[in-house]
Order: C-alpha cells, then sequence, then structure tokens
C-alpha cells in the first residue's frame, strides 16, 4: 500500500444475514483482508451483522458484531451494507434506511431486485450511493457487469440461459439417468438444493426473477417478475426427455429475454422461462448439474456464453466481494457506479409475440388422410413443419411434428386446434425448441 493508502480510514462494512452467504462473505473477507487493502487503498472493517438467531454457532464472525437488531445494522454507520438476508422485507425497508443514511448496499437479492429494484436504484440516486447486485443472477458468473458496463457500447438482441442450478441438476439427473421427476425432487431435496420454498425453483420463479434482471439491463426496460411468462418443470415426464434425446435435443429449464420486431424497429421485448428442448451441440446442452450458463447475443460482439457456478456460499460470496470491492474503491478515490439505465422504454409483450419451434407429439388415430388433415391445421395457422415422425400402428399410432419458427401465438392456436380434432385421440406433449436458428 501506499504512504496515503496507509493512513485512509478502513471501509466499514455492515451485513445483513450470516447464512450459507453471508458467513462466507465473513470467511472471505477476513481470509483476503491484506490483498483487498491493496486492491482497493484501505482496509475493511466488519463492524455489525444482523441475524435471526444470535445463539447460532458462526464460524469466524465475533460474538460481539452479531444482533438481532436489524436496524441497528442498516444505521450503523457504515460506509458498505452487504444485505444477504433475502425475501421482501424488512431487506427493502432496512436497504433503504441504510442508504439515507449514506451507506452504498451490495445485495444478493433477486427476488428484491426482480420486484422493486426501481425503488432501490431511485435511492441510490438520490442518496447519492452505489447499488451492485452480482450474485443475484447466476451466482459467481460474472453476468451483471458485462451487461451493465462491458456491452454498454453494443446493442444486445438475445439473452438465453440457464439461471436455476437446482432445477438444472434435476433434468440433468432425468437426462442421463432416466429417473422420474419424484427420484430427482428428493435428491435434489437431500443435498439441500431447493429453496425453502420448492416452488420458487421448480415453478420457474426464481429463474422468472434473474430473467427480469437481466432483461432490464440488457434492454435498458424496466422489467419486473411480474412481466415474465413463466412455466416450470413439473410436467416435465421421463417420456419427454427420452423422446428428446431420441431426436438429439434435451431439455432445459430456459430463461430467454429477447428483442421482438425487425432489424430496423423493435416492438418490444418478450422475456419467458420454460423448460425447451436445445439440440446437444447447443453450447447450453452441455450445462449439468446445479452449474449455470447465460448465452448472450449482441449485434457487433456477436454470440458469447458465461458459464460457472450459479450458487453455493464461496461462488456466491465471490461475487459479493468484487461489487463490495468496486464500491469500496468509490468510497476511497470518489466516484460511483453505474445507475439505473431504462431509457430504452420498450414495451413488454405478451408471450403470443416470441417466435420460437415446436415440439408436438400426437396420439393419433390410423387411418388414410389423418396425416394430410394434421398437416392442414399447421398450415391453416401459417405453421410450417420441419419433421414428421410416425410411431406405432392402430390403436398404437403417434405422430411427432416439429415446426418451423412461428409465432408462440400461431403455435399455440395451432396445439389448440389439434386438441378439438377427431383424427386427434390426444395431444400427449407439447415442447418448445430453441437454439436451432
Ligand atoms: P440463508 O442461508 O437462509 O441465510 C439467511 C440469513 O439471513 C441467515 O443468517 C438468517 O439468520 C438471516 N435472516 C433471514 N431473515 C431474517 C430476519 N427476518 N431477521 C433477521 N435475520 C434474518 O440464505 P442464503 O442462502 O445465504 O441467501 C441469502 C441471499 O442470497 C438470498 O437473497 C438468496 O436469494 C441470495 N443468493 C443465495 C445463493 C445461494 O447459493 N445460497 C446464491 C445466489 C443468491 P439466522 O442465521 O439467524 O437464521
Ligand atoms: N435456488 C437457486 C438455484 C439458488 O438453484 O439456482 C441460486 O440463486
Amino acid at each position: 500500500m501506499s504512504e496515503r493508502d496507509k493512513s485512509a480510514p478502513p471501509v466499514r462494512i455492515a451485513m445483513l444475514g450470516a447464512g450459507t452467504v453471508g458467513s462466507s462473505v465473513a470467511k472471505l473477507l477476513a481470509r483476503h483482508q491484506h490483498d483487498l487493502a491493496h486492491r482497493v487503498g484501505a482496509g475493511f472493517e466488519l463492524v455489525a451483522v444482523g441475524v435471526k438467531d444470535i445463539n447460532k454457532p458462526r464460524v469466524g464472525i465475533a460474538q460481539s458484531l452479531l444482533t438481532q437488531d436489524l436496524e441497528s445494522v442498516a444505521l450503523s454507520g457504515a460506509d458498505i451494507l452487504i444485505e444477504v438476508m433475502g425475501g421482501i422485507e424488512p431487506a427493502r425497508s432496512l436497504i433503504l434506511s441504510a442508504m439515507e443514511a449514506g451507506a452504498s448496499v451490495v445485495t444478493a437479492n433477486k427476488a428484491l431486485m426482480a420486484e422493486d429494484g426501481a425503488a432501490l436504484y431511485a435511492a441510490a440516486e438520490r442518496f447519492d450511493v452505489d447499488l451492485y447486485f452480482e450474485a443475484a443472477v447466476a451466482g459467481a458468473i460474472p453476468l451483471i457487469r458485462p451487461l451493465r458496463e462491458s456491452l454498454a457500447g453494443d446493442r444486445v438482441t438475445k439473452v438465453m440461459g440457464i439461471v436455476n442450478g437446482t432445477t438444472n441438476f434435476m433434468l440433468t439427473k432425468m437426462d442421463e439417468e432416466g429417473a422420474n421427476y419424484a427420484e430427482v425432487f428428493d435428491q435434489a431435496n437431500a443435498l439441500g438444493y431447493l429453496e425453502s420454498d420448492p416452488s420458487l425453483d421448480v415453478d420457474g420463479i426464481d429463474a422468472a426473477a434473474k430473467a427480469a434482471i437481466l432483461a432490464e439491463l440488457a434492454f435498458h426496460t424496466r422489467v419486473t417478475l411480474a412481466d415474465v411468462y413463466c412455466e416450470g418443470i413439473g410436467n416435465v415426464t421421463k417420456a419427454d426427455i427420452a423422446a428428446a434425446r431420441d431426436m438429439g435435443f434435451v431439455i432445459k429449464l430456459l430463461a430467454i429475454a429477447e428483442l421482438v420486431g425487425t432489424q430496423e424497429k423493435e416492438d418490444g421485448i418478450v422475456v419467458r422461462v420454460h423448460p425447451a428442448m436445445i439440440p446437444l451441440h447447443h453450447p447450453l446442452a452441455n450445462v449439468r448439474g446445479s452449474f449455470n450458463a447465460v448465452f448472450v447475443q449482441a449485434e457487433a460482439a456477436g454470440e458469447m456464453m458465461f458459464y460457472g457456478r450459479g450458487a453455493g456460499g464461496d461462488p456466491t460470496a465471490s461475487a459479493v466481494l468484487g461489487d463490495v470491492v468496486a464500491a469500496a474503491r468509490h468510497r476511497v478515490l470518489g466516484g460511483r457506479g453505474p445507475g439505473e439505465s431504462t431509457y430504452l422504454g420498450l414495451e413488454v409483450l405478451d408471450i403470443g409475440r416470441a417466435h420460437t419451434r415446436y415440439y408436438v407429439n400426437l396420439d393419433v388415430q390410423d387411418r388414410p388422410g389423418v396425416l394430410a388433415q394434421i398437416a392442414h391445421a399447421f398450415a391453416s395457422h401459417g405453421v410450417s413443419i420441419q419433421v414428421v415422425r410416425q410411431e406405432g400402428q392402430g390403436s398404437e399410432a403417434g405422430l411427432i411434428v416439429r415446426t418451423h419458427s412461428g409465432s408462440e401465438a400461431a403455435l399455440k392456436a395451432t396445439v389448440d386446434q389439434l386438441e378439438s380434432m377427431d383424427e386427434v385421440r390426444k395431444v400427449v406433449g407439447v415442447m418448445r425448441v430453441e437454439g436451432e436458428d
């Protein structure tokens, strides 16, 4: 450190939460204090840690720092408040109080950022403090900073990724071991992967919150959780997984945010989370287990993929500490990180405006003319068929149809018509197909 840095007062850190992420943050802050001081130009001092239960054993955090009085943590006079407690309230009010008291905020809270990021950005602006949230999406993977800063000179056209490690773990197990949904749910539970409310993972809500955050940054448009179309993995069967494998595909829960319209003028964006088939050669197909990866397309940069650990104490703490260093540098050297950028204000369009391909599995009557009737149903909605495969005969007769890209509205109307046709005994399965463009 230079002579000037040695005399710089320490950056005071307060933390709300000391669970999986918070305990790793405290551990890494202590372990790397010397290096961090050099990188920032001032040392760090942990001044208060807010928890629910002060009697729980916590390695590496002095008992004297622990308190249940969360307001006192927010108003401790810290330079930086790290919020790793989760949930909407009291996290939101405490963050707003800390900002008003002059603290910059680093949070891992995707639920809060997706529900009310606008209020936090506005407070950061008003009180001239930083708001960083790299850990809120895809854990350790640097993704928020690339979208917010590195790609600020480009035009992002699409973001597509696997942003929930738990469901990726479950789908990978179903694919590789032929396990069924109930079995992999139990395995994820036994490994402690599931959120305390499992529906956040399996119903796609966690991924949808992350999709909203990514979409807002990528398209400079305010997007909240309520804007995201969301389907979970609860209806994905062993048979769907096997059919996908047979055709050279794998099923992943994808978060997709994309521009819709023409090259010259976008009509808006669509943000969606749902299971989809992707070809085995697509880079996202090889993202296995609890890993995350996000594929970004930008006009000048082309295609990029960000890959790594999307959860876990240490990986998430790495992202938190990267943000802490950024905010601390501003305390020492002056300046502020980027604020909210929603100047484009694009319309967030209904899922019907998305363009995708479909896989449709039909149980059909086995008699002359059926194929023609079915092809007619697709054609009448302007949906072009890419591949048809017949399986079985008589009462076992089935057809698998894969379409070319069409609007989601046209594809849905086609499936609705198929469901009403005499020739179709049952629409056995429908799934979107992505990554073939
Ligand atoms: P966690 O293990 O459940 O820890 C939560 C911590 O906050 C605990 O220390 C708990 O206190 C404290 N806390 C919660 N509610 C409180 C309340 N009402 N009053 C006082 N203290 C309270 O959670 P986590 O996994 O570390 O996650 C923290 C945040 O990081 C969440 O926003 C989560 O979405 C995000 N995140 C987590 C991961 C991950 O892999 N875990 C990855 C990315 C982002 P006690 O210890 O006394 O119970
Ligand atoms: N439940 C989340 C996941 C935790 O499985 O990815 C990390 O945000």
